[in-house]
Parts: C-alpha cells; structure tokens; sequence
C-alpha cells in the first residue's frame, strides 16, 4: 500500500522528499504494487514534445493490483457496493473475491468478442456494477475504455466512437434516473445510424427490461458472460500502455481524447485516494460523481479498489424521491467519506435544513468537494449541516487531464479554509506564472496555475493528435504543464483555485467548451453567427449565456429559443443547453475580427455598466443594442 501520511509534520517532510528526490519518493510508493517486470528507469520526460514515461518498462496490470491482490487479506470484504436508484429496491454488494469473478468472467466474454489488447471499447450505461465490472474487464485484457457519460447526445457518442475508432459499444436497455426511465440503447442505435463504422459488437446489459429494438451487432450481455469462467488471466501491461481514453471539452475544436496510461496511473490514483479521504480499512466511501466523469473512473473505482475499499456506486440522483437522498443513503450505509460536487451542495442547500437534519449522518469523518470552485455559503453549510463542524472538508482541485487530484487540504493533517483547495499533494509541483510566465514568487499573488514537473497520472497524449496535446497544455509556457486555470495564494500559501481563464465553462461540475456550443448553436439553419459564454448561476455555478445573429427576423422568438435548445441537447446533450438566449443584430468584434467575449460576459453577468474601452470595436453601434437585449 502506498503512504498514508498522518501529520503536519510527515506531510512537510513526505512533501519536500517528493521535490527533492521525485524518483525515489515515487519508486517507493509503487514498490508497493505487484508488478511481473519491475522498471528499468522511474520518469522519462520532457514536456516540449511533451514525452513523459513513468516506472519506464515496468510490466503489470492494473486489475491485478485492484483485485487479485486483495483477495488473500480483504477476499471478503465488500469492494462494490451498490446503491439503486429505487430506495425500495435492494441495495447490492460485491467483495473482492466475487468482483475479481465477475470481471474475469466478462473479460473472457470480451475475448470470445473478439477484443483483444488495444482494442477499444466504449460504455454507454448507466451507474450499475456491470459498467465498473465493464470497465476493469477491459483492463484486464488490455483493452482501452472510452467511457461516454450517459447523458451525451447521439450524435456526441458518434462523434466520440469514431475518434476512437471503437470495436465495441458495452450499454444497457434503459437507465433508471429517478422517476424516469431513459432509453439508452436507443441513443447507441442511432449513434450507429451515423456510421459508426469500426463496431462490430453491441453488448447490451438488461438494465429495467423493457423492450428494445435488435440489431444485427446487438448481444445480451448475459448470454456472453454468464457462462464463462470465472478465470481470466492478466495481460502483462507495459508501464506506459494505455488504460483508458475520456473526451473532455477544450477551448477550441471538438473535444479530445485524454489518455492515462496504466503505470503512473495506477500509483498516483491509489496513493492520493489514501491520503486525501484518510482511508481506514472499514470505512465505506462514497463518490457520487458519474462514472462517465474522470472523478468516477478515478475515485469510485480505481483508486479506491487499488486501496482495497469498499466503495460505493449510486444509481440515482440527489433529489429522488426527495432531496434528502444522499443523507438517507449516507445514514443506511454509514458512510464515512462523503465526496460529491457544489453543483448538487448548492441544489440541496435550496430545499431547506430539514431533509438533511431529518438523518443521522454521525458516521461521517472526511467530506470531499470537486469539479468547480466551492463558495463560501455552499462550504459553510455543508461544513455545519453536512459535517456538523466536525468532519474536515478536502476541497480537491484536479482535471480529465491530471487523472488524479492535485491540490487538496489533507484532512485532520492540513488545515482547511473555505474556497481554497490549499496544498499541493506529494510530488506536484504548482507554480503561478504572469501572461508571460515569469513565475509570481512569494504569496498573496493571483496567476495562471502552471505545473512544473510531471507526476505519475499526468496527460501523456491527446488521443491520435499528439500535437494538440503538446499545443493545448505544454506551448502556452515553455517546459510547463499549463492547466486553463487562475489561482490565487494567499498569505500562508494556500491555494485558491479561481476557474477558468480559457473559453471554458464549467456547467454544474461539467466542462464545456464555448466553441462547441457554438458549433451546435449554428447547426440550426437560420443562424448566422454565435458567441456563447458562461454568467454565474447561483446553482449551477455557471449557466450557459449564448448571443445568436440570426439569418432573418425572428417573429417567434420563445419558438426560435426552443429550437435552439433542441439543437444542441441533439448535437451534444441536455447538459449544453443554454440558460439564455439572446437575439442580437451583431457580435462586438476586434477590427481582426475576433469576437470581443470581455464584453458579452459582462453583459451577460449583468454588470453592463461599466465596460471599459470599446473604441477598438469594428463595430462599436452593436454594444448599445446587445446591452439593450440583455436577459440578465
Ligand atoms: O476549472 C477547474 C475545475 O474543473 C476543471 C477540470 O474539469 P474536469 O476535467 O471536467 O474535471 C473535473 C473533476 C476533476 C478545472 O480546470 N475544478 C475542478 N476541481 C475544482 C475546480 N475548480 C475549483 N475548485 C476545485 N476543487
């Protein structure tokens, strides 16, 4: 097991080993894992191209490590534990030795599919133990996961399985979502309509059973796995092999595949899940992220299963049947590490006090915050009513592309302020630069949140574009990994992530990129141009604000919104619908021609008063109309 640092003392210590000597520090922590070929060299790296190779020719498996490992101390003990959406249904549990079964099991079923190593493999499910069981059976012969989160349009898991170039779509009938159910299958069937040519097999899992409609390439999942053994040995892994692909959204283009490799990954997701949620060996963990989220593939399952916890998958939603849920399920199953996003804080801290004061939730030691930054009426009151004052909250700070977190308070070790993720982890070096990367010394300084030497789970490679890897994350600043976010650190050196200073916005937790609202926006026909940016939205953390010039006029505006909204739930989901629309005559633009965002995120946030030089404008006249329209 890696270390689980226990002190202020030992974190300092741990930390400054962690620069000092990275290479040991790091060949410590993953001595502690099984490995059939031990590595020749700890790090390889260079981030100009970038090339960065971790435990370089290490051979081992990551499902080895997660299970096999256990089964001798922890065979019993649960490792899954599932909770569904339907309170009144039962609740499932899987210990190590029958989750190491059932993943062997579907992992013959995959080979008798003709998936191999390097095969890729897309889920599009549901949170139900076959998605994890899916996930880590892919892993265990070598194939890549490409997780698509159930909520993605069609056409987004299209575009998704053909970057890929996918063998396989693993998906089940209908998803449970609180009190509807969702026809999943039916997005996978017209995703393939759009030429998902490189599929050769559908494995459906029977989720709620209702009837679906059969294709050529569909297979029950029950008919391929049930019957194999429940043996399956573990594919030798090369350090750097990739694990696993997950599109995230960028500034600009489509969004790109993200790809962790097996090695580095595999330490880094262990070593931090037992430091930042203090793991003890009987405690239940639960993450409530989506496992289609790089939070789910991280921490529900592989960092904890790594760490050999029992860790929970929830079906549901937070508000169903009420928005007591989570506390209802925190108190049933004793809970001790809460870890959920301030989207779903703020939503329930709207019902009132009494569906969480309604539960015991004695249970609880460690709560965890992710995905945007927490503010500090949503901090307090999960401090006070979640927490009741006594369970330190770990307010961590990572991305899709650093696999693991990067920045958290340790709880019961740091200390805790509200809004600030605070220190960095063991072996992650941050820095703050100025525009031009001189690096901001000292503290009480706000800048651009850079990295300046790789650690184990870090982004090897945008998914067959290496140069937009390189260009994205390694050429904003030279020999630096470059994160897309602003941080301030405050006069003791903690660290206050501020959000994005790209064209992304985060949406409830959820990364989107302007432009590829953008691109959704002018599918329909009678737009002309768009520019969407985000405005804070007091549950959401951000809402989506888009400004459409449209080809002709609008005589049925509410109708024209309407459609717009269809389009873009149909090109990416629901989750990129926007909160606004507004119809403009023109877009306040550079005389180059770029749109000028400054300004219509200002309008946007209602605070038009006060927009600073607009003379540069092409077209200064469209400010006075754009402020004239404003929904804010
Ligand atoms: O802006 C930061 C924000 O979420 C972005 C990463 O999004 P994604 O790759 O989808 O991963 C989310 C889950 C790890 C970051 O660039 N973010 C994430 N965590 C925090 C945060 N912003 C502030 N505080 C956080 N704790």
């Amino acid at each position: 097991m890696p270390l689980q640092i226990k002190s202020l003392d030992e974190y300092k210590s741990v930390y400054q080993r962690s620069v000092d000597d990275p290479e040991g520090f790091w060949a410590e922590q993953a001595e502690t894992f099984n490995w059939s070929k031990k590595w020749d060299k700890v790090l390889d790296w260079n981030f100009r191209e970038p090339d960065i190779n971790w435990f370089v020719g290490g051979k081992t498996n990551i499902t080895e490590n997660a299970l096999d490992r256990h089964l001798e101390t922890r065979g019993d003990k649960v490792a899954i534990l599932w909770e569904p959406n339907d309170p009144n249904a039962p609740s499932k549990t899987y210990t190590y030795k029958e989750l190491h079964a059932e993943v062997c099991k579907a992992a013959n079923a995959l080979k008798a599919n003709g998936i191999g190593k390097g095969d890729r493999v897309c889920f599009y499910m549901p949170m139900v133990p076959e998605l994890a069981i899916g996930v880590l059976a892919c892993a265990r012969i070598g194939a890549i996961h490409s997780v698509v989160f159930a909520g993605f349009s069609a056409t987004a898991l299209a575009d998704r399985i053909k970057d890929a170039t996918c063998k396989m779509v693993i998906c089940s009938d209908y998803n449970h979502r609180g009190a509807k159910n969702i026809p999943v299958k039916k997005v996978v069937d017209d995703a393939l309509a759009m030429g998902c040519e490189s599929i050769e097999t559908v494995l459906v899992h029977k989720n709620t059973g209702e009837d679906v409609a059969w294709n050529d390439v569909d297979k029950w999942w029950h008919d391929e796995v049930d019957g194999q053994s429940t043996d399956c040995p573990a594919e030798q892994m090369d350090s750097e092999d990739t694990l696993f692909i997950l599109y995230t959204s960028g500034s600009t283009g489509k969004p790109k595949g993200v790809v962790h490799t097996v090695g580095g990954y595999m330490v880094y997701t262990a070593f931090s899940f037992k430091n930042v949620f203090q793991y003890q060996e009987d405690d239940i963990y639960w993450c409530t992220a989506d496992i289609g989220w790089i939070t789910g593939h991280s921490y529900i399952i592989y960092g904890p299963l790594l760490a050999g916890a029992t860790t929970m998958m929830f079906e549901g939603v937070p508000t169903y049947p009420d928005a007591g849920r989570f506390w209802q399920v925190c108190e049933k199953h004793k809970v001790n590490q809460f870890y959920t996003a301030p989207t779903a804080i703020r939503a329930l801290m709207a019902y009132g006090d009494e569906f969480v004061e309604k539960y015991d939730l004695s249970s609880l030691r460690v709560l965890g915050s992710v995905g945007e930054p927490i503010n500090e009426e949503a901090w307090n009151w999960y401090n006070e009513k979640v927490g009741k004052g006594n369970c330190p909250i770990a307010d961590t700070w990572w991305q899709t592309e650093t696999g693991g977190i990067l920045i958290s308070p340790l709880p019961g070790i740091t200390d805790t302020k509200p809004c600030y993720a605070s220190y960095p982890l063991p072996g992650v070096q941050p820095i703050l630069v100025d525009p031009d990367g001189n690096e901001l010394t000292g503290n009480d300084v706000e800048g651009l949140l850079c990295m300046k030497f790789p650690w184990p789970s870090i982004i090897r490679t945008t998914y067959g574009d290496h140069e937009r890897c390189r260009q994205v994350y390694f050429s904003t600043f030279q020999d630096m990994y470059f994160t897309g976010d602003g941080a301030r650190r405050d006069k003791d050196g903690r660290l206050r992530i501020i959000g994005r200073v790209d064209d992304v916005i985060n949406v409830s937790g959820h990364r989107m990129g302007t432009a590829e609202v953008e691109n959704a926006i002018n599918e329909h026909p009678q737009v002309v141009e768009s520019a969407v940016v985000g405005f804070p939205h007091e549950i959401k953390g951000q809402g989506i604000y888009a400004y459409i010039i449209p080809s002709d006029d609008i005589v049925d505006e509410d109708q024209f919104i309407k459609e717009i909204r269809a389009v873009v739930t149909k090109e990416i989901g629901p989750i990129a619908k926007p909160d606004q629309v507004q119809v403009v005559p023109g877009l306040p633009k550079t005389r180059s021609g770029k749109i000028m965002r400054r300004i219509l995120r200002k309008v946007a946030s209602g605070d038009a008063s006060n927009l600073g030089d607009i003379s540069t404008l092409l077209n200064p006249e469209v400010v006075e109309a754009v402020k004239k329209g404003a929904k804010a």
